[in-house]
């Protein structure tokens, strides 16, 4: 929640205790240098032992509730009929309003069964934008061409648009009669846009691609990994929704999709997936698929034990708490640095603060890898890990040349619930001696790199040993490794 102080400024404060910690460690900046110099400076690499604040992802490592653990321990496991399975579902029928769900094991399982079965090969799959998973199972499972049409101030960084996730209307028109509908697989709307620094879209803007694809009887599909999040900027920036609580948002955005699915790692805080929709017909068109690709149709390649905790987690991502959790420190995170001249994407989004790498270390070439850079950077000054999100994140086109990333970003990521104020305030520390000594930040190149989805194993080098110079340069400032 976030609380005014007697000063004026707004302080989110926690509205959970910690009941179970685990330690962490810092290890000193040399051993950081070697750790990322071992890890081909991809932070993926880096074991968790080297790492003191794991801000790669939300994805997976949120804080769980108390009942979701209760919910651990009381799931039924069987292999077929649990009734922690029919709970789930009432929850899914509470909270998104759908009748019909299924469990896949994560999100991208979702992704590869959508497109399979409602991808056109040949033709094309709109979203207002890509994401990593989403565009490799449109691609290579749809066989089909991922078209992005965000509004172009999508891609400014620095902004005050309330919702750079928004679709753009006239593109969108455009593209249906370019392609013709036949082609069409699907539109795709993500919530809470994960690559374009977790930026929501509008309520008003998810009701007119509504009515678009009703007028050229195209399906609607909601990615909702990060639905809450966009649910509470909704509720924060979209006039109309100041009044409304966070389930009624929730259920009002899931009303608007034919089908949605989500990664269950984010908002539900567990690890896991789901498909849902009213539509029987669009439902009996991918059940078949299920126990071949994920397993029989009450644990979709799930524990039974995290489908009990999602559960959980659904009813309560939609409490304003929950919801607002990683947005509010994301806030004050990002609002604190933009203060200091640190170029950060605004306004503040859900999921992560993202540093803009292109104008963090203006002197690195496009070749570069720059953020990748900037992330490599980071953990030796800081011990923090975090994800490259620009070009090494973008696979190569079929003449094996680099796709550059319209954003270069270092995403830093807020897991709900995990970190406090003071681990925030260490990173804008490093984050700002970092900045002052930018110059000391040089490019990577490839040593090895896998065809596809090649940030997860890729391996790279310093260009000109820049990562010793900025160890070294670090020891000094601070008068030794911390
Ligand atoms: N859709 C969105 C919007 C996501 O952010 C993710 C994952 C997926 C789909 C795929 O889900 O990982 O369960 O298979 N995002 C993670 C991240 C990986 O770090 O941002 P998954």
């Amino acid at each position: 929640m976030l609380v005014k102080l007697a000063n004026g400024k707004e302080l989110p404060v926690e509205m959970h205790k910690a009941r179970m910690v685990q330690k962490i460690r810092l290890i000193p900046a040399e051993d950081r240098l070697k750790a990322i110099q071992e890890a081909g400076y991809n932070t993926f690499l880096l074991r968790t032992k080297d790492v003191y604040l794991d801000m790669l992802t939300d994805s997976g490592v949120n804080s769980m509730s108390d009942n979701q653990y209760a919910a651990l321990m009381n799931a039924d496991d069987a292999y077929a009929g649990s009734q922690t399975f029919y709970d789930f579902a009432d929850a899914v029928k509470d909270v998104l309003g759908y009748e019909h769900v299924m469990n896949v094991h994560q999100g991208r399982a979702a992704e590869h069964l959508l497109s399979k079965v409602f991808g056109k090969p040949g033709g094309v799959t709109i979203t207002n934008y890509h994401f990593t998973t989403t565009k490799a199972h449109i691609e290579l499972t749809s066989q089909s061409v991922c078209l992005e049409l965000y509004a172009d101030e999508a891609l400014k960084t620095k902004s005050q648009h309330p919702f750079k996730g928004n679709m753009d209307i006239q593109k969108l028109k455009d593209a249906i009669k370019k392609w013709g509908r036949d082609k069409v697989g699907f539109v795709r709307m993500e919530a809470t846009t994960n690559l374009l620094g977790g930026q929501p879209f509008s309520m008003e803007n998810l009701k007119e691609v509504r009515k678009i694809c009703d007028q050229n009887g195209l399906m609607l599909i909601m990615d909702g990994s990060l639905i809450s999040e966009n649910a509470y900027f909704i509720w924060k920036r979209e006039k109309e929704y100041a009044n409304k609580a966070i389930a009624e948002i929730v259920k009002e955005m899931a009303a608007q999709a034919d089908i949605y699915y989500m990664s269950g790692r984010k908002n539900t805080c567990v690890r896991g997936g789901l498909i849902a929709t009213n539509n029987k017909a669009l439902f009996g068109q991918l059940e078949p698929w299920l126990p071949v690709y994920e397993g029989f149709f009450t644990y979709g390649g799930m524990s039974m034990r995290e489908i009990g905790a999602m559960g959980v987690g659904l009813r309560e991502m939609v409490d304003p708490a929950v919801a607002g959790s990683s947005c509010e420190q994301i806030k004050y995170f990002v609002e604190t640095l933009d203060g200091m001249g640190i170029p950060v994407v605004t306004p503040p989004g859900g999921l992560a603060c993202h540093i803009d790498a292109r104008k963090f270390a203006p002197n690195l070439p496009k070749e570069g890898y720059i953020a990748g850079a900037v992330v490599a950077a980071l953990y030796i000054t800081s011990g923090v890990r975090a994800m490259e999100r620009g070009t090494i994140s973008m696979d190569r086109d079929k003449d094996g040349n680099d796709v550059y990333a319209d954003l270069e970003l270092a995403r830093i990521a807020i897991p709900r619930r995990v970190y406090t104020i003071s681990h925030i305030e260490y990173i804008i520390d490093r984050l700002q001696w970092l900045h002052k000594n930018r110059e000391l930040i040089q490019g990577l190149k490839f040593v090895s790199e896998p065809p596809v989805l090649r940030f997860f194993l890729g391996k790279l080098d310093a260009l000109d040993q820049w990562s010793r110079k900025l160890c070294d340069a670090f020891k000094k400032d601070f008068g030794g490794d911390w």
